[in-house]
């Protein structure tokens, strides 16, 4: 795809999450807040799906999982000992022109890509990405807090509570989803990169000697989950980190990438963090981290492998394998080509005529028994047949069904396909 081509379909992707209210800019009614997203009846409905499903496929229907939901504030502690105080920081530098701000390892120094000027760049300074704020009504030095820059450390500081309830077999896992938020020097690419997002983190607990077949178990994990949420195989590539750019917690990282039309680009992380964590709980909080092997006397502190989710990203890529252009009776016409359990609407009903009141009625009939079955069903009867059919197909409904006269003779209805816009009649019992 040429440069232009990706341009394009990322700003008609962007465009389209606008319209049809899936994605709006953040405070956009104030002129916006940068790296902010709000999301609308169908993002909502599409973020939960793909979160939901995550639960299920990881969480509920395992046996060695336990869910968490811990506070997004947690005491500074937390942060020093985890090392985000000291070395959670991007490389920033001032243009001395125009003032611009960058991170310097996303543009070429030597040009100012904001001015034009050459040579105006300043050092580059390390910038700390948490946000920090006070709990309390005293700001000083002891009520400093952070909002999470990672839902990781809620897990990690919830590990005792969870062996001490539920004294699982080791290997176990710990999953939190939840809200993050870093002070990214350059938020862009619509959702990509922002400073509020949404995260799905696993902690998997193992025996130290244990950990590469973990490791491999979770690789296979994640090419599923991409499966299950409908990218193509093609379109999904394993980056191992060298050893001198892995994060500081990591002895070994395998970034999972996506072609997205921006390029491609990291999708979600999986990380060994041997017990760099769990350890410095230990020495910082001067708690016992062991887990006593069931059956022995043998103690250790489990060592960790973190499969990191981003839910924005992850709906980035669904949205734009989905986004589709052909053309219809010479039209051209966009459709989400969304997987059927991630489409924010499964059915949209409607009558063939709004002015006749014996359509309308039967076809709210039909619209209460579909949304009692599937809940995720739209009334549509705004503009004609067409125009209904155009906006669900932008928002990528699966199935329109719509009354007409014969359905009052025959209680059969037409169905209309997303994708291929083939018309099917069919019996109201069979919907
Ligand atoms: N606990 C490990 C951790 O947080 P990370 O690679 O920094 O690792 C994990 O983040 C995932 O979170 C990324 O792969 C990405 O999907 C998502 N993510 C990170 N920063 C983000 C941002 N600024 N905007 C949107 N998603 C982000």
């Amino acid at each position: 795809m040429s440069e232009n081509t990706k341009n394009e379909k990322m700003e008609a992707i962007v465009s389209l999450a606008k319209r049809r209210g899936f994605i709006y800019q953040g405070s956009d009614i104030y002129g916006g807040l940068s790296g902010t997203w709000d999301f609308g009846p169908l993002g909502v409905a599409l973020k939960r799906n793909i979160m939901n499903l995550w639960w299920k496929m990881f969480v509920s229907d395992r046996e060695d999982m336990y869910g968490v939901d811990a506070a997004i504030l947690m005491n500074q502690k937390v942060w020093k000992a985890s090392g985000h105080v000291d070395t959670f920081s991007d490389p920033l530098v001032e243009c001395g022109n125009c003032k611009a701000r960058f991170r310097a390892d996303q543009i070429d120094v030597s040009k100012c890509p904001t001015c034009g000027v050459e040579g105006t760049m300043g050092e580059a300074r390390q910038f700390n990405m948490m946000f920090k704020t006070n709990v309390g009504p005293i700001e000083d030095e002891n009520s400093v807090s952070y909002l999470r820059p990672e839902t990781a450390q809620g897990i990690f500081t919830n590990y005792k509570n969870i062996v001490d309830c539920f004294y699982p077999d080791l290997p176990f896992g710990i999953a939190q989803q939840g809200k993050a938020f870093r002070n990214e020097i350059s938020p862009r690419d619509f959702i990509f990169r922002s400073r509020e997002f949404e995260q799905m983190e696993i902690e998997y607990f193992v025996n130290p000697n244990d950990w590469e077949a973990a490791f491999d178990m979770w690789r296979k994990l994640v090419w599923d989950w991409c499966a299950a949420i409908g990218l193509p195989t093609e379109s999904v590539h394993e980056d191992e980190i060298p050893a001198d750019k892995l994060a500081h917690y990591s002895k070994r990282t395998v970034d999972f990438m996506f072609d997205f039309p921006i390029g491609r680009e990291e999708l979600l992380g999986l990380a060994y963090r041997t017990d760099f964590d769990l350890s410095n709980i230990q020495r910082e909080a001067g708690k016992n981290m062991d887990y006593v092997i069931k059956g022995t006397n043998e103690k250790l502190v489990p060592h960790v492998i973190e499969p990191s989710f981003g839910v924005e990203r992850a709906l980035m890529a669904v949205l734009s394998t989905a986004y589709t252009e052909d053309e219809v009776n010479g039209e051209k016409r966009i459709y989400l080509k969304l997987p059927e359990h991630l489409a924010p609407v499964k059915f949209a009903v409607s009558p063939l005529l709004k002015n006749k009141p014996e359509l309308v009625a039967k076809a709210r009939e039909v619209y209460s028994m579909l949304k009692k079955k599937h809940g995720a069903v739209m009334w549509d009867d705004n503009g004609n047949i067409g125009k209904r059919y155009r906006r669900q197909d932008e928002i990528g409904t699966p199935h329109c069904v719509v009354i007409d006269f014969d359905t009052l003779e025959n209680d059969t209805v037409t169905i209309r396909d997303r994708d291929t816009t083939e018309q099917r009649r069919v019996a109201i019992s069979e919907l």
